[in-house]
């Protein structure tokens, strides 16, 4: 059935630098995306909506051929232009697609106002690859009446059976030995350590690699915690340092640094226990993409070395299956997890138990396992594209800081300010970032710093990016 005809009103801008069949092609397409424009739909026909923006034929045309060829849109004899089906719609792309209204923050804003723009944004995962069947049949199976569960609140502590795999899955993947009473859920890394400031008695003074997760420094400033940073050298966070700042708490990342990709030798992760064990402190362990080394043998995780059960390991979801699951965890020494869970008594499982049950049929029947060795591959790939990339066409113009592991790494543009390259790279269609942010003064970030992740890019892209930041930065 076609629909009624409906009536455009972008907000065309003939200063901006992108042409106007650019701007209104986007514009339809968020329309689409965001379920604005639904299936059926038909929209004017080009003479009408020229008329109606005032902008010329071509330009409507031009748009409209652009939204056909990437199957928005289809031309048929006598429906006139009709908004192509959803379904069609994933075919092509990353297979989730969305009905939300198309409000959307600053950072994705610009994505979708240049479509074609190379993203090199670190915190997102593949989509092309990404398991959207087994996913949606988890999340139907959750549904099922033997699962009660997801019609209420859930265990406070989190999903049994979820909590079981994780267990195994620690064990096998990062040589952590605990049981599932000691495993508490949360949504996200940031709620992990929120929950572990109102919860536990854990110190005032908190210290932190310098340069750090800003999104956890900002989770303890917030709770009034004193931060100490302390600074790096080449093995990761200086242990003798930590010493000296009379912290309780240390917040650390060693088997992939954020952001300096440092991974920790064993005789450092030693020393950083030794203090522990020495002090009485505590070690908070993030862990949060430990399944992504390239080069050499998996490392264990810190916790798997923790005779003296001192380390809080702090999980995620985020990086090996997917952010939009808001799913993360944390293992507690038992000291702890006996005050944790006196404490949460009062609190309900913020995760949704919907999630919960439909991540734990999908770790049982082995598709995460099989979903991580999949995405090993793929982002090593994706890896190797890069540096060889970088090297091929930047040369010795560029230092890369951080390339053993990870979905993410650091260039060094010699000589170069990141603001500039930021600015220049977005002239020709590619988003870099600053990692300026992880410092806790930005103005000590090097200024020839720029982030790049890669995760989210396909060869074939980021080949293409590097390829316009050499026109970008040095021709
Ligand atoms: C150091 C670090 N830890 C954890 C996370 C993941 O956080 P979450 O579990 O909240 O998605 C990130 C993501 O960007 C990170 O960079």
């Amino acid at each position: 059935m076609v629909r009624e005809l409906i009536s455009l009103t972008p907000d065309l801008d003939k200063q901006n630098k992108s042409p106007l069949y650019h701007q209104l092609y986007a514009y339809i397409r968020r329309q689409i995306e965001g379920g604005v424009l639904r299936e059926n739909e038909r929209l004017p026909s080009i003479r009408q909506l020229a008329s109606h923006l005032n902008v010329s034929k071509n330009t409507v045309e031009t748009a409209y051929q652009q939204l056909m060829a990437e199957g928005y849109i289809q031309s048929r004899l006598r429906s006139g232009i009709q908004v192509l089906p959803m379904e069609k719609l994933t075919l092509g792309g990353s297979g989730i697609t969305s009905g939300a209204e198309p409000e959307r923050g600053e950072h994705e804003g610009a994505r979708r106002d240049e479509p074609d723009a190379i993203d090199f944004e670190y915190g997102d995962v593949d989509r092309e690859r990404f398991p959207v069947k087994a996913w949606k049949k988890c999340l139907a199976d959750a549904l099922n009446d033997r699962f009660d569960e997801v019609y209420g609140y859930g265990e406070r502590q989190g999903h049994f059976g979820l909590r079981n795999e994780i267990a195994r899955y620690l064990y096998q993947s990062r040589g952590v030995v605990c049981s599932p009473g000691r495993i508490f859920l949360s949504a996200g890394t940031q709620q992990s350590v929120s929950l572990l400031c109102q919860l536990l008695p854990l110190a005032d003074r908190v210290a932190m690699e310098e340069p750090g997760y800003n999104g956890v420094r900002a989770v303890f400033a917030n709770h009034g915690r004193e931060i100490v940073p302390i600074p790096l050298d080449e093995d990761g966070l200086r242990v003798d340092r930590l010493r000296m700042c009379g912290a309780k708490a240390v917040y650390v990342t060693p088997s992939h640094q954020f952001p300096s990709g440092i991974v920790m030798p064993v005789r450092r992760r030693a020393q950083l226990l030794q203090w522990a064990y020495e002090s009485g402190g505590f070690i908070l362990e993030d862990d949060y993409d430990s399944e992504f080394r390239y080069q050499g043998q998996p490392i264990p995780a810190l916790k798997a070395m923790d005779a003296g059960d001192r380390v809080i390991y702090l999980g995620t979801f985020s990086k090996s299956f997917l952010p939009g699951a808001r799913l993360s965890y944390m293992v507690l020494p038992e000291s702890l997890a006996r005050v944790y869970e006196r404490q949460m008594q009062p609190y309900s499982q913020a995760v949704s138990p919907l999630i919960q049950t439909a991540v734990y049929l999908f770790m049982r029947g082995g598709g995460f396992e099989g979903h991580v060795r999949k995405m090993r591959t793929l982002y090593q790939s994706r890896h190797r594209t890069l540096i060889r990339s970088i090297q091929e066409y930047f040369g010795g113009r560029v230092g890369i800081i951080g390339q053993k592991s990870g979905i993410h790494l650091i260039l060094d543009v010699y000589g170069r300010s990141a603001p500039e390259l930021i600015d220049l790279a977005s002239r020709h269609g590619v988003k870099v970032y600053s990692p300026a942010i992880h410092w806790t003064d930005p103005a000590q970030c090097p200024e020839s710093y720029v982030l790049l992740g890669f995760a989210g890019v396909n060869e074939e892209r980021i080949g293409e990016g590097i390829i316009r930041l050499r026109r970008a930065w040095f021709e």
